[in-house]
């Protein structure tokens, strides 16, 4: 197969590394890329909000399957043009996107359906929405109903906090994303992600990850797209992931089905394991960054057959196996990041964090300059390492960070914490 993907971030790289190794592939293109995409594929000058122009690239290229990796072409309905010319592609159509376009959508679908959520309410109205936080009092949860890269969410421990991130939303902090807003309950518990593949009918379960949102060590300062993960996640045992699947992930294919707009495409949940059990933050529609990283390293199979039944119908026919290893990846963000980062340091010690047994650096925010590579963005690398246990992973990852040589660049240097005190008991 001719494959095309799409996206130019550390999922993408991980995505292409996985893709590379699949029997089915005959050559791979990918646009926008970065410099790690290129080991694996020919990156191309495509314009991918100009859905005609990636239809043209296709026709032109023979391209048999198009993998899109980031959320805003799905909700954009690039899958929806693809295959109505004829293109078969990987990922939702736009209504079914709207599982991640639209909180409210979401917290409605739980609602109709049963599936276990906090209590919530949508407002497009500043005083309806103060009115509602002020009656169910803090802590509570305030978040812009659409798409705001990872930052339209306020968990408001006092109510305060909540009427000033309700009146950040109505003054338009998010943009069209916070002309809508949702109040929600405040769910206490342990945070886990986990990803299914479903085809529409069939739901496959495929791993779970934990991230690491705050910028900073001990899960302080603000929040960011995601410092670090490891797969999988020791909260979400076969128990569990059995639970998820029939009371979560199982109601959410039948519901989209049921409505007429059936869901292909990654399920990310984003899930609070309660004392009552699981429950759903929110839907992803997608791979997440960096969750992806350590999925595509530990996976042990197909990811193009898996995609392409995703797309096709059949995914339970599909053969999965995973690594029984720990994957953990930690990502290097460019000084100022989660603000404005700072862009063009240089970036050295790649090789050498990549000779590491066991470590593999993805790229994210890099760009080629002549023969430097340079920061281009605010997640620049993503150090990732497999071994037998979390705290393995950990040490390893540290090594192959320790190997680069990036003043401009900085970590954390506790991923993966939670586990590694879960294993030493
Ligand atoms: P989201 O973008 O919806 O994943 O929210 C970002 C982060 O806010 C989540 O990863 C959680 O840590 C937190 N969060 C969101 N909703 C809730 C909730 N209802 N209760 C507690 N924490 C939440
Ligand atoms: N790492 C969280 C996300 O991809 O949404």
């Amino acid at each position: 197969m001719n494959v095309f993907l799409i996206g130019s971030g550390g999922r993408e790289h991980a995505l292409s590394f996985a893709i590379a190794r699949s029997p089915l592939l005959t050559k791979l293109f990918a646009a926008p890329g970065n410099p790690g995409i290129a080991e694996h594929a020919e990156l191309v000058d495509v314009r991918i909000e100009d859905h005609g122009a990636v239809i043209a690239f296709c026709k032109a290229k023979a391209i048999d399957f198009v993998v899109v990796g980031p959320e805003a072409p799905l909700v954009a309905g690039l899958v929806d043009d693809l295959e109505a010319a004829g293109i078969a592609a990987f990922g939702p159509v736009k209504a079914a996107a709207q599982l991640e376009g639209s909180k409210g959508f979401t917290k409605d679908l739980c609602a109709e359906f049963d599936i276990p959520t906090g209590g919530y309410g949508r407002f497009t109205d500043r005083a309806a929405a103060e009115a509602y936080a002020r009656a169910k009092g803090a802590p509570i949860v305030v978040k812009a109903d659409g798409l705001a890269a990872g930052k339209g969410v306020t968990v408001a421990m006092t109510l305060d906090e909540a009427l000033g991130a309700i009146a950040d939303c109505f003054s338009g902090a998010f943009g069209a994303a916070g002309a809508e807003v949702v109040v929600e309950e405040f769910l206490d518990g342990e945070e886990a992600s986990f990803f299914a593949l479903v085809d529409g009918e069939n739901a496959l379960a495929l791993a779970s990850a934990q991230d690491h949102k705050r910028v900073g060590d001990g899960d302080t300062g603000p929040n960011t797209g995601g410092m670090g993960a490891y797969s999988p996640a020791p909260v979400m045992d076969a128990a569990m992931t059995a639970r998820v699947m029939a009371e979560i992930i199982l109601p959410t294919v039948a519901a989209m089905r049921a409505r007429g707009t059936p869901f292909k495409g990654v399920l990310f949940a984003g899930l609070m394991i309660t004392a009552d059990g699981p429950k759903l933050i929110e839907y992803n529609t997608r791979f997440g960054d960096p969750e992806c990283q350590v999925l595509m390293t530990r996976l042990d199979g197909d990811i193009l057959a898996l995609m392409k039944a995703s797309r096709d119908g059949g995914l339970d026919r599909v053969p999965c196996r995973w690594r029984d290893e720990t994957a953990l990846t930690v990502v290097m963000a460019a000084e100022g990041y989660p603000g404005t980062p700072q862009k063009g340091s240089e970036i050295k010690g790649i090789e050498r964090a990549n000779a590491i047994a066991g470590v593999k650096v993805f790229h994210a925010g890099t760009r080629l300059d002549g023969g430097r590579l340079l920061a281009n963005g605010g997640r620049v690398l993503n150090v990732t390492a497999t071994a037998s246990s979390v705290a393995a992973a950990q040490a390893l990852a540290y090594a192959g960070v320790d190997a680069l040589d990036w003043p401009g660049g900085f970590c954390r240097r506790d991923i993966g914490w939670r586990a590694v005190a879960r294993e030493r008991g």
